[in-house]
């Protein structure tokens, strides 16, 4: 049997900081409605110049300098994004040009906010079926991009970054099990209701942004991302006491808290990024796993729990032992 290992992580955030009391000069909010409400206390936004693939480009870089290996192992390259650079080609295509690479499948995947947790579903089908050996897997974002910064709903929520992971096939786990959801009637819930085929003027006059009904998303959330971590258990016959660290989802503290306490995990084994870098969507799994790797908190052998969720709706886990 084959399996795909971590074999690396690595991760980027754009260098400008927004901090709360930014927000207060853009729209009427404050400090402590922000950190009460969300837990975030910043976020970063990419620069005019950098775009998706810039971030994705550092994450990847990072990911592949602490796996060891050569750009030229990989044969398979995945970006999770909702902010591709262009229509096309995928920013996955533009990743493995600016990497040196050519020949390998190299592809984009749509989910949001789950994209990371569905671009890893695919990697680890392709390690485990023999089409690929060493795949990247990406999540990246310019969130900020889609955001409209007069409205207080939205804005004080997201920020910009990446993180990546570098897959390798092994005799042994690896990716325990990975599971992904849908659910398409929800699509008015959190939006761009903006596309290239319907109502491009809005994206033409720059005003393609995210709507949300904000405590239908967060109930949502809540449900989806507790009972996959029951499901996730169920299939590998574990309990919640073999979880070593969840890393979920950082879009807010309320959320992640509600899920710890119904999935029965004690604060101190979830991971968090959200109060320094808010919702970076496709990219705010990796950049948290990347950062508990990367300070020691997470482990070899330790067993963790990544979960995703985000607009469709959609919603996804990994069992991972590191
Ligand atoms: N600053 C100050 N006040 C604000 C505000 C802001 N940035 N945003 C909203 N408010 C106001 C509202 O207008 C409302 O005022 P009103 O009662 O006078 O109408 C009040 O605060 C409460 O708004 P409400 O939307 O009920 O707050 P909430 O406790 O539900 O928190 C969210 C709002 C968005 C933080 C919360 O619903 C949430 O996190 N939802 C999930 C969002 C999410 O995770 N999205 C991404 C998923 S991938």
């Amino acid at each position: 049997m084959t399996y795909s290992r971590i074999i690396g992580t690595g991760s980027y955030l754009p260098e400008k900081v927004l901090t709360n009391a930014d927000l207060e000069k853009l729209v009427d909010t404050n400090e402590d409605w922000i950190y009460s409400r969300t837990g975030i206390r910043q976020r970063r936004i990419a620069a005019d110049d950098e775009f998706t693939c810039d971030l994705a480009e550092r994450a990847a870089l990072n990911a592949i300098a602490s796996a060891g290996i050569l750009n030229n192992q990989i044969d398979l390259i995945l970006v999770a994004t909702t902010t591709a650079d262009q229509v096309f080609p995928s920013t996955a295509c533009l990743l493995q040009h600016r990497l040196g690479i050519a020949g390998p499948p190299a592809f984009d995947v749509q989910a949001v906010c789950a994209g990371f947790l569905f671009a890893m579903d695919v990697a680890d089908k392709f390690i485990k079926t023999g089409s690929a050996k060493c795949a990247l897997v990406v999540g990246a974002e310019t969130f900020s991009r889609i955001i409209d910064w007069s409205d207080r709903r939205t804005c004080v929520l997201f920020g910009d970054g990446a993180g990546a992971v570098v897959l390798k096939a092994d005799n042994e786990p690896g990716i325990l099990s990975t599971h992904l959801h849908c659910d398409g009637k929800y699509k008015n819930l959190l939006c761009v209701p903006v596309g290239v085929s319907k109502n491009f003027n809005q994206i033409k006059a720059g005003t393609a942004f995210t709507t949300m009904q904000g405590r239908e998303v967060f109930r949502w959330a809540v449900t989806a991302m507790s009972d996959i971590v029951d499901e996730t258990l169920n299939a590998n016959g574990m309990n919640r006491d073999d979880i070593d660290w969840l890393v979920p989802h950082q879009a807010n503290i309320r959320i992640i808290n509600a899920v710890g306490k119904r999935a029965g995990i004690p604060p101190e084994k979830v991971v968090v990024t959200i109060d320094r870098h808010g919702n970076t969507s496709a990219a705010s799994v990796p950049l948290a796993f990347d950062e508990a790797v990367r300070d020691g908190r997470i482990q070899s052998g330790h067993h963790v729990l990544l979960e995703g969720f985000g607009g469709g709706f959609t919603w996804g886990s990994a069992m991972v032992k590191m």
